[in-house]
């Protein structure tokens, strides 16, 4: 089977890159990075090789080092793969070097003007490779089964920082004006791994190895809110095994950024929204942590198996939280998880071939297929087969799992093979057919009871019947406890009540942005006025998808809200990052038939 990954035009019948070489110059006039990237095959390879790209400019491939010319085609611009680049290697290539540069609106990559950072100054350049950006930055086999390291010259204008997925080298000036880092990532990792960010930062060390980058205005806040992390490592290790990836950096981008965080190794990407100035949201950071062990040192081959990253992870995520917090925070966090898992089977409830875990994407656009169900339904897999396992045996499962497949990209069915290998006949007793290959939550699913999660869940079933929180007492609910209550709460409700949660709650004005859209969700979709410039606020400058797209939702519920959405989107589109203008974009054509 030469392809195997729906996403990619990866051959696994042609040479495989091992590595890349990248010289690259982020041009921030004409918003293109531009340059030579070198693909370094693990033997002498010649004949045809295929390579994604998407939006790329192609001007010369030929054997490194100023050898033979390497033919090359373009393909057909197909919808979701991109164009396939087909070159003719020469007889004898250890490596090809390509010449190239990227386009303006590469969906890996968003170019922010200066107005859209906090320092309003300077421009600044991020990009987001998963699902199947990477080929948007540059030609490569973009699949993850075809793991690379890679060495980067990146050359930003002067005063300006560049940080990647990868351990810094050095810095120097270059021709006047310019700087050039160097970087190095000495493990292979799947491209989607590929992460590079430019802009103004200033870093503050948290630990021997662990640093928080940021803009100069942000930085000390993100020092403080993120100072536990050298803790969580530890934690981690304990749980996990070593941490195999030398330091652990992590960087607060601007608003836009559409996810709230991405596991690139030696430098996690974060949104701001994480700076709620309580450390409240700091379980995002042991998430993307613990993809340091699941995902980025045992991957899924491919967005087919994307569960055995996310489900994983999530499951890893609550283990943290259990050992740092105590098991009834890691039992809200289950809470909250399983209303995420409603929402989005309920969303998918025409589409269930998604909500399998072992899902089938051929002509399905990865980032289509993204939702709650890989995290919270795969996590809740990764529960059953635990307690079926015993949690002590699973432990030592989890560590030899680690061992076995490290710095490797594996399938469901190689995960099931290794599965049955140390627990014989596990799977079958959890029902594991189902779990992988049927749509929704098996009846048996784990459930995650505790007392708090009951006293909250019928206190917001009660708001029906007049049942009111204590205002003062709510003052002393964890924040947790407050977004479990309110996702639990009716989802539209009158005037008076709106009035009421936000005059005794004070929700507008929380920092805490979970627990702020939340409610905005709520009075959004209630049509309660009284919120909408706190939601046209959040929707001109939050580019968090998981935040962006309820929002839009609630906001379609009523006319007024539907204008206010209009109005918004109007506005600011053209500073919203690809991906999450086509969410917003998605939500609001189903308001089509309405005023
Ligand atoms: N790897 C994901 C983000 C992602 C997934 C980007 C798929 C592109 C395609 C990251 O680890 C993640 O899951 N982020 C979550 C954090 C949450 C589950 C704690 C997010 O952004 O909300
Ligand atoms: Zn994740």
């Amino acid at each position: 089977m030469p392809r195997i990954d729906p996403h990619s035009y990866f051959d696994d019948a042609q040479p495989r890159a091992r590595s890349w070489s990248l010289r690259l110059c982020v041009d921030f006039g004409r918003k293109v990075i531009y340059g030579e990237a070198t693909l370094v095959f693990a033997s002498a390879a010649s004949g045809v090789l295929d390579l994604d790209t998407k939006g790329l400019t192609i001007r010369r491939a030929a054997a490194a080092g100023g050898g033979a010319a390497a033919p090359f085609e373009l393909g057909p611009e197909e919808p979701i793969l991109g164009r396939r680049l087909r070159l003719r290697l020469p007889a004898e290539t250890s490596a090809v070097s390509i010449s190239y540069e990227t386009s303006p609106e590469a969906v890996g990559l968003q170019w922010l003007a200066p107005e859209q950072t906090e320092g309003k100054k300077h421009p600044f350049l991020f990009s987001q490779c998963q699902a199947i950006h990477a080929r948007s930055i540059l030609p490569c086999q973009d699949s993850a089964v075809a793991r690379v390291s890679y060495v980067a010259e990146v050359t930003v204008p002067e005063g300006l920082t560049a940080v990647m997925s990868a351990g810094p080298e050095g810095d120097a000036p270059a021709e006047a004006g310019w700087r050039t880092f160097r970087f190095r990532m000495p493990q292979p990792i799947p491209s989607y791994l590929f992460a590079l960010a430019v802009g103004e930062l200033e870093g503050r060390d948290l630990s021997h190895r662990c640093r928080v980058w940021a803009e100069p205005a942000t930085v000390e806040k993100a020092a403080e809110e993120f100072s536990g992390t050298e803790g969580m490592i530890a934690c981690a290790e304990s749980l996990f095994g070593p941490y195999d990836w030398d330091r652990y950096d992590m960087l607060v981008l601007p608003p836009s950024f559409p996810y709230g965080g991405m596991e690139n190794p030696r430098m996690t990407f974060l949104t701001p929204t994480l700076l709620a100035g309580d450390k409240s949201l700091v379980d995002v950071v042991a998430h993307e942590l613990a993809h340091s062990w699941t995902g980025n040192l045992v991957t899924n081959a491919t967005a087919e198996h994307f569960w055995l990253n996310e489900g994983f992870t999530v499951w890893a995520e609550r283990r943290i939280l259990a050992a740092l917090k105590g098991p009834e925070a890691a039992a809200l966090a289950w809470g909250v998880g399983q209303k995420d898992l409603e929402e989005a089977l309920e969303r998918f409830r025409d589409k269930p071939e998604l909500t399998l875990l072992r899902t089938h994407l051929a002509g399905v656009d990865p980032d289509d297929a993204f939702s709650g169900v890989p995290y919270e339904k795969g996590a809740r897999f990764v529960v059953a087969l635990e307690r079926a396992a015993g949690p002590a045996e699973f432990d030592l499962f989890v560590k030899a799992y680690m061992k076995r497949f490290r710095f490797q990209s594996i399938t469901t069915e190689q995960f099931c093979d290794f599965i049955e290998e140390i627990f014989p006949g596990l799977l079958a007793s959890v029902g594991a057919a189902s779990w992988l290959n049927e749509p929704g939550l098996p009846d048996d699913a784990p459930r995650f009871v505790c007392r708090r999660l009951e006293e909250l869940s019928a206190l917001a079933e009660g708001w029906k019947s007049g049942r009111r929180p204590d205002p003062a007492q709510v003052l002393t609910w964890r924040p947790t406890e407050l977004l479990l209550y309110l996702q639990r709460l009716p989802r539209v409700m009158s005037r008076e009540d709106c009035a009421w949660l936000d005059g005794n709650l004070g929700l507008t004005g929380r920092g805490n942005h979970e627990i702020l859209v939340q409610w905005l969700c709520i009075a959004a979709a209630s049509g309660y006025e009284p919120v909408f410039e706190r939601a046209r606020l959040l929707l001109s400058t939050v580019g968090r998808m998981k935040y962006v797209r309820p929002l839009y939702g609630a906001l379609g519920k009523t006319a007024p809200g539907r204008k206010l959405a209009r109005e918004v989107f109007a506005a600011a589109a053209p500073t919203y990052h690809a991906l999450t203008r086509r969410v917003a974009e998605t939500v609001m054509a189903g308001y089509e038939t309405q005023a």
